[in-house]
């Protein structure tokens, strides 16, 4: 049987995660909550991965508040590269393949077309400079590892998300006012989890880098356009486009990650 070690259980991924293990009874799952493992906790990192041998590390665990990582960029730095460096070295030191998620901020968004995994990355605020320092260290050290890029992830169970603040505000009839300045790919955590499993079941040898998204080139307006109409939520409330919607972090215009089904 072979064991998967998911840090960051609590987080909507993880519990995406934790939500579809039953489909899979050939595989052990062990989820570790922040709580359970902090992974800037090297001890807690050392003495979890000597207590099982891990086939695999599913690591969903993130500091994922990218305006406070521009205010506080030493937390984002510290959970988003120190802490991914060690959780590496560990990895390579027990024989265990790392599955890192890595993000669409990586990219500064000046491209005209999607952001292929050739394309140097380069990123315009706290947050994603200090995955993309996460990334260069799992490069460094690992050999067999996947880094899957992702974006604009949302879960409509779990966590809090673009998806459910435009539903809770519908359903309170507040008028919505979203930008559509950015473009993306939205991409449901059941989706993306699907992917992680299929890489693992189907013993992927590929290893690298790889994009992950729902395929669907949408801007913010358009998400929650169709959040409301997939909700039937579209005649109850106002939504109306604004340009500049204003945030501390600067974010990338296009964040459109290529990706082939
Ligand atoms: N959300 C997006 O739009 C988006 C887009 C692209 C890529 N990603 C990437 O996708 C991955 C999953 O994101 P998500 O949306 O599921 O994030 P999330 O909901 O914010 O979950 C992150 C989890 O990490 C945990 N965590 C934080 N610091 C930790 C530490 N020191 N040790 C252990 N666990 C820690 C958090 O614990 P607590 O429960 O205690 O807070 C939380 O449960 C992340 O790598 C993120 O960078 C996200």
């Amino acid at each position: 049987m072979k064991r998967i070690l998911v840090t960051g259980a609590n987080g909507q991924l993880g519990k995406s995660i934790q939500e579809v293990i039953n489909n899979y009874p050939d595989y052990i799952f062990d989820f570790k909550t922040s709580k359970e493992l902090d992974i800037t906790n090297s001890n807690q990192v050392r003495d979890v991965f000597s207590s099982n041998k891990y086939n695999y590390c599913i690591n969903c665990a993130a500091y994922t508040n990218v305006e406070q990582a521009e205010k506080k960029p030493d937390i984002a730095y510290l959970v988003n590269a120190k802490a991914v460096k060690n959780l590496a070295k560990t990895c390579a030191e027990y024989n265990t393949i790392l599955l890192h998620i890595s993000t669409d901020y990586v990219f500064d968004g000046e491209k005209k077309e999607p952001y292929t995994v050739d394309d140097i990355p380069n990123p315009i605020n706290e947050y994603g400079k200090s995955k993309l320092e996460g990334e260069k260290y799992i490069q460094k050290i690992l050999k067999e590892y996947f880094i899957i890029r992702t974006s604009w992830l949302y879960s409509k169970k779990n966590g809090k998300n673009f998806y459910k603040t435009i539903l809770e505000k519908a359903k309170k009839g507040e008028d919505l006012n979203i930008t559509d300045s950015q473009i993306g790919c939205p991409t449901d955590t059941n989706n993306l989890t699907n992917y992680i499993i299929s890489l693992i079941i189907r013993n992927n040898q590929k290893f690298g880098i790889k994009h992950f998204t729902d395929n669907q080139v949408l801007t913010w307006y358009d998400f929650a356009k169709k959040i409301l109409i997939d909700n039937n939520l579209e005649d109850r409330v106002s939504l109306k486009k604004v340009k500049n919607y204003c945030t501390f972090a600067k974010r990338p215009i296009n964040s459109v990650l290529y990706f082939k089904k």
